[in-house]
This record gives C-alpha cells, sequence and structure tokens, in this order.
C-alpha cells in the first residue's frame, strides 16, 4: 500500500457553475441569458433540455450548502450569473439577484467553506449578445463594469476570484463549432471573441485586487495534453498547431508572449479581417500579472494530420484502444501531470488550482440507494495522484476542485452526461452522495491518498 500525502495548506473542493445548477431561469428580475436563448431553441440541446430548472439550486441552495459541509469540502468553486445581477448586462444592478451570491458566500463561511468564485461560466446576458457579445469590444468594457459590481459587493468577503472559465471554449466551442451559445460558425469571430474575453479579464484584474483587499486573482483555461498520432513529421506539426489552438493561444499572451506566431499566421490567411481587433496596449493588458492559474483538465488529444486543405488545426482523433469516460473522452491521467508540469516550467505562475476535473458516469442509484459509482472513484484516484507526482516535481499546486458537486446541465450534451459527485433525481430534486463522493470526503479528511 502507498500513501501519499497533500501539502498542509492544499484546498479540496468542488465546482458548479450557474446556468448548470440553478434554475430559476427568470426569476426574481433575472434576466435572459445567452444560454437561455440557445437552450430554447430547437435543436441546440442532445436531449431538448435546458437550464430553466436544472438541480434548482436557486432554491436549494442552503441544502446544498449543507451537502458540502456532510462532505467536509474545504472550498466551492460556482459562478455568478451576469443577468441575475445586471439583467440587460450593464446598468442598473438587481439586488435580488446580488443579495442571492451573498447570502450563499455567508452560508459558505459559516459552514467554513472558502468560496472561489468564477465571474463568467458563459451566460452572458442575452442584450449584450443582440448588440454582438464577445465580438465587440464593448462587452469588454460590460464585464469590467459587471466585475466590479460583484467584487465590490463581495470582495469584503470572497478571496479568490476568477475572471473567466475557459476563454478557449465560450469562443471556439460557441463561435467557430457552433455547439454552444450563441451557436456562431465563424473562426473569424471566434479569434475576436477569444481576444474580447481575454482583454476584458487583463483588465478587470486590478479593479478585482482594488475591491476585494487581499484577495487572489487568476483566470481558468482548459488545456489538453495533446500528443501526435505518429512520429511522423505530418503528425507532430499536426500536434503543434493542435496545441497552439487550445493551449498557447491563451497562456501565450496571458504570459506576456503574444498570440503565438505559427497560429497568427495561420489564422491571418484564413480569416479576411486577420488580427484586426488588437489596439495598442491590448497585450500588455492581457499579460496583467495574476496570482494564480486555474486549469481545467480532462483528457489528452491525439493528433493526425488528415491533410485538410484550410490548414486549421482541428485534426484530433481520440486513441481507439484505451477507457473513455461516457463523454468519449480517453482516460488519461498522465496528462495532468505531464501539463502541471509543462504549464509550470514554461509559464511559471505563481500558484496553481485544478479548478476542474473529473468524469461522466450515468451510475444511478441500486435497490439500497447507494450509488457504486466505482469508475469514477478510480477517475478521481488516478488523477490525485498525477497531481502529487506534479507537486512532487516543483509545481506550485494549491488545491483541486473536482467537477462536479452534483449532476447537473451539461450544456449542449443535456443531463444524460453525470459528472457529480452527488447523484440529482431530476424529478423530485433528491441528492445522494455517491460512493466516490463519500471516499473523497475521507481523502480531505485525512489529506492523503491511499493507493491499494
Ligand atoms: C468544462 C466546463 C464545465 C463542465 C465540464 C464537463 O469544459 O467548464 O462547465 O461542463 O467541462
Amino acid at each position: 500500500m502507498t500513501t501519499l500525502t497533500f501539502p498542509t495548506n492544499f484546498i479540496w473542493g468542488a465546482a458548479t457553475a450557474s446556468y448548470q445548477i440553478e434554475g430559476g431561469w427568470d426569476e426574481d428580475g433575472k434576466g435572459e441569458s445567452i444560454w437561455d436563448r440557445f437552450s430554447h431553441t430547437p435543436g441546440r440541446i442532445e436531449d431538448d433540455s435546458s437550464g430553466d430548472v436544472a438541480c434548482d439550486h436557486y432554491h436549494r441552495w442552503q441544502e446544498d450548502v449543507a451537502l458540502m459541509q456532510s462532505l467536509k469540502l474545504q472550498a466551492y468553486r460556482f459562478s455568478t450569473a451576469w443577468p441575475r445581477i445586471l439583467p440587460v448586462g450593464r446598468g442598473a444592478v438587481n439586488h435580488k439577484g446580488l443579495d442571492f451570491y451573498s447570502r450563499l458566500v455567508d452560508n459558505l463561511l459559516a459552514a467554513d467553506i472558502t468560496p472561489f468564485v468564477t465571474l463568467y461560466h458563459w451566460d452572458l446576458p442575452q442584450a449584450l449578445q443582440d448588440e454582438g457579445g464577445w465580438m465587440v469590444r464593448s462587452t469588454a468594457a460590460a464585464f469590467v463594469a459587471y466585475a466590479d459590481v460583484v467584487t465590490r459587493a463581495l470582495g469584503d468577503r470572497v478571496q479568490h476570484w476568477i475572471t473567466h472559465n475557459e476563454p478557449f471554449v465560450a469562443a471556439f466551442i460557441g463561435h467557430q463549432m457552433g455547439e454552444h451559445a450563441p451557436g456562431m460558425r465563424d473562426g473569424g469571430a471566434a479569434i475576436r471573441a477569444a481576444h474580447h474575453l481575454l482583454l476584458s479579464h487583463g483588465q478587470a484584474v486590478s479593479l478585482i485586487r482594488q475591491n476585494s483587499p487581499g484577495a487572489q486573482v487568476g483566470i481558468t483555461l482548459n488545456v489538453s495534453w495533446v500528443m501526435p498520432a505518429s512520429p511522423s513529421r505530418a503528425d507532430r506539426e499536426a500536434a503543434r498547431r493542435h496545441d497552439g489552438f487550445v493551449n498557447r493561444w491563451f497562456l501565450d499572451p496571458l504570459y506576456g508572449r503574444s498570440y503565438p506566431a505559427d497560429l497568427v499566421e495561420i489564422y491571418q490567411n484564413h480569416f479576411p479581417q486577420g488580427m484586426d481587433f488588437i489596439q495598442p496596449g491590448d497585450m500588455e493588458a492581457i499579460a496583467t500579472v495574476t496570482d494564480f492559474l486555474g486549469i481545467n483538465y480532462y483528457t489528452r488529444h491525439v493528433a493526425r494530420d488528415h491533410g485538410a486543405p484550410d490548414n486549421l488545426p482541428q485534426e484530433v482523433f481520440p486513441a481507439p484502444t484505451v477507457e473513455h469516460t461516457e463523454m468519449g473522452w480517453e482516460i488519461y491521467p498522465d496528462g495532468l501531470y505531464s501539463m502541471l508540469n509543462r504549464v509550470h516550467f514554461e509559464y511559471q505562475p505563481s500558484l496553481l488550482y485544478v479548478t476542474e476535473n473529473g468524469c461522466s458516469f450515468s451510475d444511478g442509484p441500486d435497490a439500497n440507494g447507494r450509488v457504486a459509482d466505482t469508475r469514477r472513484l478510480h477517475y478521481l484516484r488516478d488523477h490525485f495522484a498525477a497531481a502529487h507526482r506534479a507537486l512532487q516535481s516543483g509545481a506550485p499546486l494549491a488545491g483541486y476542485f473536482v467537477w462536479s458537486l452534483m449532476d447537473n446541465f451539461e450544456w449542449a450534451r443535456g443531463y444524460k452526461q453525470r459528472f457529480g459527485l452527488v447523484w440529482v433525481d431530476y424529478a423530485t430534486q433528491q441528492r445522494i452522495a455517491k460512493e466516490s463522493a463519500l471516499w473523497y470526503r475521507d481523502v480531505i479528511a485525512a489529506n492523503e491518498l491511499t493507493l491499494g
């Protein structure tokens, strides 16, 4: 038996996002978000569902905090819904919306759970989308004003702020691949959106620090470990391009290296308007020094060149013979180790958090009401061990958030994909802690991982 001990102040938590759990989509003055609009459009969501009710967390938040406490979670990462606070994106504050988060924060603190607040987890006010959304620069300014409202209200109690969750996904899956809101298929729009997302992050950092003295401020990126399908030169180049597409396009500018030249060349050749959205001072703003980098890690990508005529780096093939989760994502814990090390050595963030890691398996309650989600337990165990290895090689990893606290609305995939530590019966809204959650509770209590 091997026991892996984590550093004394290591923070163990779980994560959620507003649209995925809250419900109450039009209650108490909340405005419409792009995800309300998108999920209400027939054909966009696999099971034709929406986040209208989701886990009804908007009404059951006290029960949910008690649940977190029973699982001994030390921290909880959640997001604030911009249109709940500023229904049309800017201007008048909806105090009922803001108070909801204020009460949640107070309850978390009373339960000794540290709140990590994400300001943008994809639910842009629809009113801003109607003006062009992330494709226009004014949305970055609106984000800064929104961040100001939230951090002024909660900044005395919240000490960990994440500006954006996965700008890659918001920009490219939302604007180039059309699978997420706002559902566009325009690569040029995607790089423009990505720029404004990054810019709004950079412009908000110092303001957040002012409003929330002593707080840590960072951003969360989805990173993927990319490997070539073969040692051939073409496959290695494809892997390099894909790494540029998913990882470097965000990491490089955030750490002062501007956009990666190899990708700039591809985009400039491909998109008629090129990179005309960059204004003087933008790259400096984006590179504003932060206190930590959040890493969301789920899988690796294996790239094979298939001679795509447009030369866009999208040629990604899952390795065929390995284990996959129900999302179809390969289980590859080693990629977490490799990525934490790489980010540490190449970019040197002062601190790292794994802000999301987890898996979709639909195991439900047996006749005794027990959810034996052994595959999730193994997935988490192996990824925790990978994180521990990264710690040993010097990565400044300060905490780990499992995605997700509970089963929830998995965006375009609807409710069939279950990522929760806690089972949710959507008909009754009953919550049941799965075996993985009970195991996680013991890992947290011991701050140790025991490998058989
Ligand atoms: C990430 C998202 C999160 C969740 C997981 C499975 O990309 O940040 O909201 O959907 O994937």
